[in-house]
């Protein structure tokens, strides 16, 4: 669905990319994993055209991607929930959502009454302003904005960073019933436990590079994949 070809991207004369190739299969959650640094959020950025592609290209659905404005990318179905979560601090949660809605197609597969149900945390804050909530609602409103835009892929920076192991459980729970309502999800995870636990494939990421493919088991069971890409 989701196709890296020989991918390289950077900031100004700085490469981070170099010929990367990856794949993100419909109906999967695939984890993109790997050290500080390894250029797991310049991938998520350099598909959704924050980044600029230099060489290669990305492809979502058999189309060329790659030179799309963000917006554009948005427009297709691709939903980015960065790393800072970037919800409006000065709209409220409502507003938050009725903004993302607007990139949705005419026939929305998401309401804010639906967003509200699948996160009830929310449903006392549809009034406070973005910056009223705390971070595990500020999280949960970042994936509800980026549900509202219908997404046909959800793509996730660090969900959990920062989060409480209560509510990072939330997140588990509801990540899982929209893997089971068959959305693609690609999740950039340092929770390694979180990222085993939700993902059909996990792709490992040094040096602007894919160097391991494989599930959970395969990777639990990879003691050298492990020291070599994973540990500290
Ligand atoms: N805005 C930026 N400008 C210049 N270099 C950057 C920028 N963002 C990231 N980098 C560099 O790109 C490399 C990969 O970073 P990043 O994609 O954030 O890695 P990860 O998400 O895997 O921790 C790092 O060396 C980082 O310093
Ligand atoms: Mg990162």
């Amino acid at each position: 669905m989701l196709e890296l070809e020989r991918v390289e991207s950077g900031y100004g004369e700085t490469r981070v990319l170099h010929g990367l190739d990856f794949a993100v299969r419909e109906g999967s959650v695939h984890a993109l994993l790997g050290r500080n640094g390894a250029g797991k959020s310049t991938t998520l950025k350099t598909i959704i055209g924050l980044v600029r592609v230099q060489t290669g290209a990305v492809r979502f659905g058999g189309r060329t991607i790659s030179g799309l404005a963000p917006h554009e990318v948005a427009r297709l179905g691709l939903a980015y929930v960065p790393e800072t979560r970037d919800i409006f601090g000065a709209l409220s949660v409502r507003e938050n959502l009725a903004l993302a809605g607007r990139l949705a197609g005419d026939t929305p597969e998401w309401t804010i009454d639906r967003v509200i149900d699948f996160f009830p945390n929310l449903a006392d804050r549809l009034d406070n302003g973005g910056h009223e909530l705390s971070g595990g609602e500020q999280q949960m409103l970042a994936i509800g904005r980026a549900l509202m835009t219908s997404p046909r892929i959800l793509i996730l920076d660090e969900p959990t960073e920062g989060l409480a192991p209560i509510i990072i459980q939330q997140i588990y729970a509801k990540l899982t019933e929209l893997k089971e309502s068959g959305l693609t999800v690609l999740l950039v995870e340092q929770n390694l436990n979180f990222a085993l636990g939700l993902a059909d494939e996990i792709s490992l990421m040094g040096r602007g590079q894919i160097v391991w493919r494989g599930d959970a088991a395969a990777l639990e069971a990879d003691e050298e994949a492990h020291a070599r890409w994973l540990g500290v």
